[in-house]
């Protein structure tokens, strides 16, 4: 049995998730004949209390204890900063890396797209977490032109306008998502539409254009922070359901991503998600409609992508690759939303 060196950056929710199933899943890893054992675990603070099954001997603040011996890195740590410093020099030293960090890809793509061209990159969790997207538009979709994509792809929002639905005010509702642990440190992250924009950034260059810019997605990004009630009752009147929807589809020639509140039919294939739940529904030329849903965030759901991802690599498959070139935007007439 030869050891797997697993470098760990990051013990929070997703960090402490993947110790545990890792742990859990250990028998995959032996079919492999390998022994999975974490090098170390980079933390901002070792004492901070964790939960039980997190070696506290391993935890540090010490990159090159961590780091230094090396097989695969697993970025759990977010942000894009110190994250993006680790997990470059990383691969620049050809070593594969399996992250979750979709502020981290969506903004800093340039310096990672050739890493991933190259195989390195492994990113199922970064959007839709444990349930799988990034592997489907990455692989089997690939025999088909994209016309469009539109996803619920923030499971916190969905929560807020939910609890709204029940007659909450929006901070009375936020409080509440804050309160469960839902919502990211920096709540304009999530009710800004900022990590919905992020994760449609990492879908259109898996589905469309490798070149597809943050700024791009960014410049059309609304979040849910000016919905009243009052707007929530008048849809729920009309039939309709606010959702916050990410969208890909031709515009006027040119692919366009959009994030913002739109009012659905109630019986629209995206309405059904109410909650944490996330769902991507995509169009393409051959396939048609699918639809894919299921948990969004979480410490296990997340964690699952994280161990899926290792074991994928284990398999010898490469990482996501970004599609090879940009695709002919289709001459195509999209499903149009009204915006809240
Ligand atoms: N939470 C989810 O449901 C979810 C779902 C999908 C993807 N993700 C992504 O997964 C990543 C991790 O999310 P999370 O929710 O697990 O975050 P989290 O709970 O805030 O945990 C972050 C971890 O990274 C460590 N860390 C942060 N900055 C650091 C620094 N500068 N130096 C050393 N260590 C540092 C923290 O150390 P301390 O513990 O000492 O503070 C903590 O252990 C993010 O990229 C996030 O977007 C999360």
């Amino acid at each position: 049995m030869e050891t797997l060196r697993i470098a760990l950056l990051g013990a929070g929710t997703v960090g402490a998730g993947f110790v545990k199933l890792l742990d859990e899943q250990r028998s995959r890893f032996r079919a492999f004949g390998l022994e999975p054992a974490l090098t170390g675990i980079l933390v901002r603070d070792p004492h901070k209390p964790r939960p039980g099954w997190v070696p506290q001997g391993l935890l540090t603040t010490d990159v090159e204890r961590v780091l230094g011996e090396a097989d695969v890195v697993v970025e759990l740590m977010g942000g894009t900063g110190k994250a993006g410093r680790l997990v470059l020099d990383a691969l620049g030293e050809g070593l594969p890396v399996i992250t979750a960090n979709k502020a981290l890809l969506a903004e800093r793509w340039d310096e990672l797209r050739p890493h991933a061209t190259e195989g390195l990159l492994f990113y199922e969790a970064s959007v839709m977490a444990g349930t799988p997207v990034v592997e489907p538009l990455s692989g089997a979709l690939r025999g088909n032109r994209t016309l469009e994509l539109h996803g619920i792809l923030n499971g916190s929002t969905n929560y807020v306008i939910g609890r709204m639905e029940d007659s909450l005010g929006f901070a009375e509702a936020l409080a509440e998502a804050q309160a469960k642990g839902f919502v990211e440190e920096d709540p304009f992250l999530d009710v800004g539409g900022i990590d919905a924009a992020h994760k449609l950034a990492v879908l259109a260059r898996l589905a469309v254009d490798p070149d597809f810019s943050w700024e791009a997605v960014r410049e059309h990004t609304r979040g849910i922070q000016d919905l009243s009630r009052e707007q929530i009752f008048e849809a729920e009147a009309e039939g309709k359901r606010i959702r916050l929807v990410a969208s890909l589809y031709p515009n006027g020639g040119r692919w366009k991503a959009a994030v913002r509140p739109v009012k659905l039919p109630a019986d629209h294939p995206l309405a059904r998600f109410g909650h944490a739940r996330n769902a991507l529904l995509y169009r393409g030329d051959a396939v048609g409609e699918v639809l894919i849903s299921g948990g969004g965030a979480g410490s296990a759901v997340t964690a699952s992508a994280v161990v899926g991802d290792l074991l994928r690599m284990l398999e010898g498959y490469p990482g996501h690759p970004p599609l090879p070139e940009a695709a002919p935007v289709p001459d195509y007439e999209p499903e149009t939303f009204e915006e809240a």
